[in-house]
């Protein structure tokens, strides 16, 4: 049978899990966005990432606000290069082992070769900006 990219997401709809954003200060951007009438909740220091993470809940989907504890982390490099910004977009998938399987398979490149636990203990993978039009994509397994 014809794999089919749209029945990995058929048990939930396709959903924009969260818009990853960098900031320098998360206390700055906290500000901000409460100024919209927003709230930051679930605050955490992901070391793995080696960044602060603050959620803002919008609907089925979210902000992610990155601060790093690092200069030469990954956000922090991204920091210095093109400032604040849009660092990622998230999609939520139902099984991710089986899509990144799937996209190993099809050649296409991952930022790591391994699934990790991150924010809110949810299970995250990257694809490669090269591998998917310029933008650094992430996959979110969904809750289960
Ligand atoms: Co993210």
């Amino acid at each position: 049978m014809e794999f089919s990219y749209a029945g990995l997401f058929s048990r939930t709809m396709p959903t924009i899990d969260h818009l990853g954003i960098a900031v320098k200060s998360l206390a700055a951007a906290r500000e901000f966005y409460e100024r919209l009438g927003l709230t930051i909740s679930g605050e955490e220091v992901v070391e793995s990432e080696q960044v602060r993470v603050g959620m803002i809940a919008l609907g089925e989907s979210r902000i992610e606000l990155l601060e790093p504890t690092a200069e030469n982390s990954p956000v922090g490099k991204f920091l210095s290069k093109r400032g604040e910004g849009l660092h990622h977009i998230s999609l939520r998938v139902p099984d991710l082992p089986s899509v990144v399987a799937k996209l190993k398979n099809d050649g296409v490149r991952l930022v790591s070769d391994e699934i990790k636990t991150g924010a809110g203990g949810h299970r995250y993978i990257f694809v490669h900006p090269a591998s998917a039009g310029g933008v650094l994509l992430e996959l979110v397994e969904a809750a289960r």
